[in-house]
């Protein structure tokens, strides 16, 4: 079942990719003298794969962790997409009907916020997108004088424009491009990949 719905994303997520190639933006290559400063790992994660990667990269830049917690967790049942009922397929379709859908938090905005230089900001993918509970942090917190480095695991799908729509969702901060780690990222990898973002 689980196969199935994976060959169907990694075969969307190949268009989608394509399509999304061609549009424009709004955030930025990574700049060759990147400075992160006071940096924190802030993320979401159900079934805990985009916690590991904010770990590791916590633990490898020496930088504080941060949780963001939908008051109401996710259960197995409330993840379960091929369920048209469950909650995050009617939450979902409210998204994609234009509605907006408002994760409250245990906690909005970190301890010591304004002390960050900068924020990386991972997630899972949900139908191609941020996951939600995610967007919902962005919008209530002030990324001014920040830059933003998204990170997401998915087990297919690349990161597509996810980053650039937090982006527009925060409104603040300089984002830069995002990267996309497959579900079970290695440290390795990850200690690679920040070893070429600090250049
Ligand atoms: C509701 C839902 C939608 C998903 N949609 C996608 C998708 O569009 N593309 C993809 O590659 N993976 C998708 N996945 C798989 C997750 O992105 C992947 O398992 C991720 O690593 C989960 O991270 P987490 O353990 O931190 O929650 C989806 C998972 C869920 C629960």
């Amino acid at each position: 079942m689980k196969h199935t719905l994976i060959q169907r994303l990694a075969a969307l997520g190949m268009s989608l990719t394509l399509a999304l190639g061609l549009t424009g933006c709004n955030t930025a290559s990574l700049p060759d003298d990147l400075e992160l400063g006071n940096t924190l790992v802030v993320y979401f994660s159900a079934t805990g794969n985009t916690e590991n990667a904010a770990r590791a990269i916590a633990e490898q830049l020496d930088a504080d962790l941060f949780e963001i917690t939908p008051a109401d967790p996710y259960t197995s049942a409330d993840l379960n997409w091929n369920d048209p009922s469950s909650r995050v397929s009617t939450e979902h379709d409210a998204r994609v009907a234009g509605e907006t859908v408002t994760v409250e938090l245990t906690q909005t905005t970190p301890d010591n916020w304004s002390s960050y230089d900068t924020v990386f900001i991972g997630y899972p993918i949900w139908w191609f997108e941020a996951a939600w509970p995610v967007e919902s942090f962005v919008q209530a917190n002030n990324f001014t004088g920040k830059t933003v480095i998204p990170f997401c695991t998915s087990a297919s799908s690349g990161i597509g424009n996810s980053g650039e729509l937090l982006a527009q969702a925060a409104g603040t901060g300089t984002w830069l491009d995002g990267q996309r780690f497959s579900s079970g990222v290695s440290e390795s990898d990850i200690r690679s990949w920040l070893a070429a973002l600090e250049g």
